[in-house]
């Protein structure tokens, strides 16, 4: 049995600029100081010491999976602040640094710059904090075991700008000096045009190539994807430039070929909570809101996913531990699973246990072995049923060492 408990983050947008009431816009020179001052730096060591006390409570987190957005438009600087920030939670949970996985988010792109040169400020920002760029790698990354694969989805960014300049001659016959006026119209329509989301997620051939060669050739049948946008479409509903990539179609095609089970971490929606979602196809995806607190946001989160998988990669569970920000930092909220399938005989049989041998504990080899099932089929049965059982697991991933309780 492999495991993993991994930390996915993303969407800091550090340097951004949200408004946060009542002061306004943090960028504002004459707030700014205050800003980080009162509500940045406390909000950094609430959103750490979170962190610190899950672990204390569930075990070591063994990885950092930031999904991208580190910085906000493109900034070098904002793209640092962000990386070094990774590498201060990093530093605070004690996580080896070679499993912090990050991949670009278009605001890490330099627009105005060559696809070749467009991640030159990202990559000199991994590189200050000795972070590993993955974003070529032609075979997975393995964490305890399990395997990553990165994917740039942001090598479109800029280019729907210039649809959308196109779009305005076109239609409204304006130039690019008359956008602003356009810009108003729209407003006044109550659309939103956000000049900061003019960018076409992709994943492109190139990378669909190396990512099914990267994934065919694991033994695993169990691969953890990290990407920046959506793939598959999310279970909410929004009117807004946050879209899944463009060739998202042709890109599952390939991925369903592999037969294998593919986990999509990714991040870019900033959605108000975090999305969650398993799939027949075997493609499952977990989606983070953005952990842009510094920023002002509201709505932000993180999410701790853990991941059993068999050795052979065939059976793997998912628990995802979603934190959402409170008043006081962040908050535990709610604790979903993804499986690869439910044993209802298993919880038969589990609970039929417990009333032959009522009021102790038992190891989880002596109930696996007097129900009959497999070890994949009670792990199942026992995280899919949180509220009928209590593990005693003293920090353990091993199930072996787990004692189970009836509540
Ligand atoms: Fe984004």
């Amino acid at each position: 049995m492999k495991s993993i408990k991994f930390l996915h983050i993303s969407d800091l947008h550090r340097g951004g600029s949200w408004r946060v009431e009542p002061i306004g816009d943090h960028k504002d020179s004459a707030v700014s100081g205050l800003f980080a001052e009162t509500i940045v730096s406390p909000m950094e060591s609430d959103f750490i010491e979170s962190i610190k006390q899950w672990q204390y409570n569930h075990g070591n987190i063994d990885a950092i999976v930031c999904t991208g957005d580190l910085g906000d438009k493109g900034n070098s600087s904002r793209i640092d602040e962000g990386v070094s920030f990774v590498h201060k939670i990093q530093e605070a949970l004690g996580i080896n640094t070679a499993n912090v996985l990050i991949c670009p988010g278009n605001h890490d792109a330099d627009r105005g710059q060559s696809p070749e040169l467009m991640f030159s400020g990202y990559c000199n920002a991994l590189s200050k904090f000795s972070f590993t760029d993955h974003r070529t790698d032609d075979k997975p990354f393995f964490i305890n075991g399990i395997p990553f694969v990165v994917v740039n989805t942001s090598l479109g960014a800029g280019e729907k700008s210039v649809f959308i300049r196109k779009y305005i001659e076109l239609v409204n016959g304006l130039s690019d000096s008359d956008k602003r006026s356009f810009e108003e119209e729209l407003n006044n329509a109550g659309v939103q045009y956000l000049d900061d989301s003019l960018d076409i997620p992709v994943v492109t051939n190139l990378q669909r190539q190396r990512i099914k060669k990267a994934i065919s050739d694991t033994t695993s049948s169990f691969v953890v994807l990290v990407m920046h946008h959506n793939l598959l479409p999310c279970n909410m509903v929004e009117i807004r430039p946050y879209s899944s990539v463009i060739d998202a179609g042709k890109t599952l095609d390939d991925l369903m070929e592999t037969q294998k089970d593919v986990l999509i971490v990714h991040g870019h929606v900033h959605f108000s909570s975090s999305s969650i979602i398993r799939r027949p196809d075997r493609m499952h995806c977990i989606s983070s809101v953005g952990t842009g607190l510094f920023n002002g946001r509201t709505g932000s989160s993180i999410n701790i996913v853990e991941v059993f998988c068999s050795d052979d990669g065939q059976h793997f569970i998912t628990v995802v531990y979603e934190y959402i920000e409170q008043i006081n930092g962040l908050q535990f909220n709610k604790s979903t699973s993804i499986c690869d399938k439910i044993e209802k005989d298993s919880l038969d049989g589990v609970l039929s246990y417990f009333i032959d041998n009522p009021g102790i504990g038992a190891g989880f080899d002596e109930i696996r072995t007097a129900v009959g099932c497999s070890e994949k089929e009670l792990l199942s049965t026992l995280l899919l049923n949180g509220s009928l059982f209590n593990i005693s697991r003293n920090k353990s991933s091993n199930p072996s060492q787990w004692i189970i309780h009836r509540n």
